[in-house]
């Protein structure tokens, strides 16, 4: 595997999929919480940083350990830590270096360059630039403005880059970065779907024996994977439990329910709906209506665990986003995270965990989940918020609200489906506003309420825009809405990109 040591950039996490693109395993470590380095460990990379070397709090760490015995590629503020700290000097850029560049000079015996052609395109995004660098470095590319784009510290297997590789606009960054994993660090590229699903069924395996597991299924991408690779792996042994809290899509426990029994699951489904609903009563502050959700979801799920008999295990479908720790520029104990106080938890969550996704970002689970055969139709499916329907009702809950939505809600989206255009959209959903307006109906005048439509595109809803759905298909799924849905007798779209709005509502 090879490490990344993160000093902060944004581009760390992009680093890592760019290697893994490369079907070469790879793992995230804070420079201030160095993992093991065992026999495993093939090459490191250094991150760039929102630091510059010459600030006296900038990340900084002990390399010597691993210098000259393996490859190192420093990016950006890797090299110039790496630089900075041989005796080379490294200042502030008279303008600041950003956007594209062209390696003008190359040195294409370098074992780094290979097939890289003199000219290439690369990306820049830094402040400071090397200005000089100590007699066992060489220079091995340049650009017009940056003499030392690329060195290589003689005798050693350890590099430096002053663009990004990770970044498509550095044409030629994939070649770079196998150049270094495969010729110059040794790793072999099999490191794929198939692969993980083999080798995690058989650690699942070694590590859980005859153990009871119980796992919460939600529908969505995440949960369904790792219980069926546990399946895969125990079989019987592993058993899922799946609410349904009412705050579901239309027919949607049933259906889901229905795939996840088809898929061989040990699957329990819950009739959940009337504790979440007395819960939710009276309630309209958007945080109290998500605290009472996760409060009856956990005292559910509790009741039904508690059910089977020796289970010793709780399986989550965590991935790997939610586990890399972030850098934290305050020293060491800042990385540490605070252990639970397990006195006051529920009986479930003292089980112990076990986590099959935690080393795979979003994409690669659903490339897993494709190696595993899963229904393309719950791989392929939008995010669905944890508290469902009731985050898309602005204010009070009823059953009654929940099934105007769910009707609303399910002529929108199975419109956007036979329209072709739900796999381009990230997210979409109706929202029931606590607004009503005047209407006509033939000669009666309503006054009903507002369904509001939500479509964004996002790679990961941090920040997302509004999709431009056709004003025709918008049209026809109005008067759908309008015609069949009693209680509602307008429909609007929201325009609105996040940031400065959020995807939901609430
Ligand atoms: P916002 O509204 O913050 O949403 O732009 C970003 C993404 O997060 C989802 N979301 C939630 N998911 N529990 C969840 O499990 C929640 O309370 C919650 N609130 C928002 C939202 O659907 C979108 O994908």
């Amino acid at each position: 595997k090879i490490i990344i040591l993160d000093f902060g950039s944004q581009f760390t996490q992009l680093i890592a999929r760019r290697v893994r693109e490369l079907s070469i395993y790879c793992e995230i470590h804070p420079f201030n919480h160095l993992p093991e380095f065992d026999a495993s460990v093939k090459g490191i990379i250094l991150s760039g940083s929102p630091y510059s070397v010459r600030q006296t709090d900038a990340p900084h760490f002990d390399f010597t350990p691993f210098h000259g015995k393996l490859p190192v590629l420093g990016v950006c503020y890797g090299a110039q830590f790496l630089a900075h700290h041989s005796g080379g000097e490294v200042l502030a850029s008279s303008t600041r270096e950003y956007g594209r560049a062209h390696l003008q000079y190359i040195n294409s015996d370098n074992p780094l360059l290979k097939l890289i052609p003199a000219n290439s395109q690369v990306w820049m995004s830094h402040g400071d630039t090397i200005a000089s660098i100590a007699d066992d470095f060489e220079v091995i590319a340049s650009t017009d403005s940056v003499k030392v784009a690329a060195y290589q510290i003689k005798g050693t297997q350890t590099y430096g880059i002053q663009f990004h590789p990770e970044v498509t606009h550095s044409i030629d960054g994939k070649q770079l970065l196998q150049n270094f994993l495969v010729d110059i660090c040794g790793c072999q590229q099999d490191w794929t779907a198939d692969s993980f699903v083999e080798t995690t069924i058989a650690e699942l395996k070694e590590k859980l024996g005859d153990d009871q597991v119980v796992l919460g299924l939600s529908g969505g991408v995440d949960s369904s994977v790792a219980a069926v690779l546990l399946h895969h792996a125990i079989g019987k042994n592993l058993h899922c439990i799946f609410v349904d809290n009412g705050l579901l899509r239309k027919d949607e426990f049933q259906s889901v329910l229905d795939s996840y029994q088809h898929m061989g699951l040990n699957v329990k489904g819950v009739d959940a709906k009337q504790r979440f609903y007395d819960a939710l009563g009276g309630l309209s502050d958007p945080e109290k209506k998500r605290k009472a959700i996760g409060r009856v979801f956990i005292e559910v799920f509790d009741d039904e665990a508690h059910r089977i008999e020796n289970v010793k295990w709780l399986g989550q479908g965590t991935i790997y986003p939610d586990v890399i720790e972030s850098v934290s520029v305050k020293g060491p104990s800042a990385t540490i995270k605070s252990h639970h106080n397990v006195g006051g938890l529920p009986d479930f969550m003292k089980l112990k965990v076990v986590e099959p996704l935690n080393t795979l970002f979003k994409d690669e689970v659903r490339k897993v989940g494709k190696a595993l055969e899963i229904d393309p139709n719950i791989l392929g499916r939008h995010p669905f918020p944890g508290p469902g329907l009731a985050i898309r009702i602005l204010g009070e809950i009823t059953p009654e609200k929940v099934a105007i939505l769910q009707e609303a809600d399910a002529i929108y989206i199975n419109n956007l489906r036979s329209a072709g255009v739900y796999d381009q959209v990230w997210q979409a959903g109706a929202i029931f506003l606590p607004v009503q307006s005047v209407g006509v109906m033939g000669d009666e005048r309503t006054y009903e309420n507002v369904i509001c439509l939500r479509a964004v595109e996002s790679l990961d809803g941090m920040t997302a825009d509004w999709c431009h759905l056709p004003y025709n298909l918008l049209g026809k799924i109005s008067n759908e809405i309008i015609n069949n849905v009693k209680g509602i007798n307008r429909v609007v779209y929201d325009i609105s990109s996040k940031p400065p709005a959020t995807i939901e509502w609430e």
